[in-house]
């Protein structure tokens, strides 16, 4: 008889990831590898430093360096990951930019450059990842690394409120249509975590101390805390998640 725990166990599964040569991404393809699964690494660099530690836990790894900004890029990497590592059978949308500056001056290149990877990346990628599984009748699992900036407005950041709250929606519309299918699709929400992305917030005293102290958990997030929700959505043990967005955030969203 299966345990729990075996429920969580991702052995046979390959997963894709994007944006996974650091930060949150390589936290969670770390995350995925450790619970069984083999990975294939999207990023427009090598993520040399993510392969040497998945292939450490005994996982085949593939690297596809991609630039999700270039629809055609986009278009063409599920095929070509299903080509060098099989059938895929869970996908991270985790690659992601952000660009600041004020409302009434941000450019339309900041605007299409984020809309561009964060979210018509995420619209195509799932689209060409569901194809396969929906001709085969087989299941599968999609996570979306979405934002606090799904559910509040931010400052500074119009592209990237938008990508990430549109994210979330489409979220719940995939998971509506997909459910059924046996395909889940969630989104992770983090918090204020310590990768690139942040450093220039945390680079500034003032906005660090108005994060932390807006914090309940009173830390800024590392890589680490999303592991155990990942492998989470990634496996049996959430197949009757749908649609949902799990925040990781040290209880931002409850303050
Ligand atoms: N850090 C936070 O506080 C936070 C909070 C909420 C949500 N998030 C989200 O979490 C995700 C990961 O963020 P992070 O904090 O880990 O950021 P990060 O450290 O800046 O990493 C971003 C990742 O995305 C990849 N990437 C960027 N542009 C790409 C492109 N055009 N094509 C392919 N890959 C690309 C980068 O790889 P290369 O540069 O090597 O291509 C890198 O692996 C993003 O979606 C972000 O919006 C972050």
């Amino acid at each position: 008889m299966s345990s729990l725990l075996d429920s969580f166990k991702l052995d046979g599964r390959t997963a894709l990831v994007t944006g996974a040569s650091r930060g949150l991404g390589r936290a969670c393809a770390e995350a995925l590898a450790e619970a069984g699964a083999d990975l294939v690494l999207v990023a427009t660099s090598s993520c040399a430093e993510t392969r040497v530690r998945i292939e450490a836990l005994g996982r085949r790894v593939e690297v596809i360096r991609a630039d999700l900004g270039e629809r055609a890029a986009a278009t063409t990497l599920i095929a070509t990951a299903t080509r060098f590592a099989g059938p895929l059978d869970i996908l991270v949308n985790n690659a992601g930019i952000i660009r600041r500056g004020e409302f009434e001056n941000f450019s339309e290149k900041d605007w299409d450059d984020v809309i561009n990877v964060n979210l018509n990346a995420a619209f195509i990628l799932s689209q060409a990842f569901v194809r396969p599984l929906l001709a085969g009748g087989r299941p599968g699992k999609i996570i979306n690394i979405a934002s606090m900036l799904s559910f509040q407005g931010g400052v500074r950041v119009a592209s990237y409120t938008a990508a990430k709250s549109a994210l979330l929606g489409l979220t719940r519309l995939m998971a509506n249509e997909l459910a059924a299918k046996n395909i889940n699709v969630n989104a992770i929400a983090p918090g204020y975590m310590a990768t690139d992305n942040t450093a220039a917030l945390r680079a500034d005293e003032k906005r660090n101390r108005a994060i932390l102290e807006r914090i309940p958990a009173g830390r800024w997030g590392a890589g680490a805390d999303l592991k155990g929700a990942v492998v989470f959505l990634a496996s049996p043990a959430s197949d009757y998640v749908h649609g949902h967005a799990l925040a990781v955030d040290g209880g931002w969203l409850a303050r």
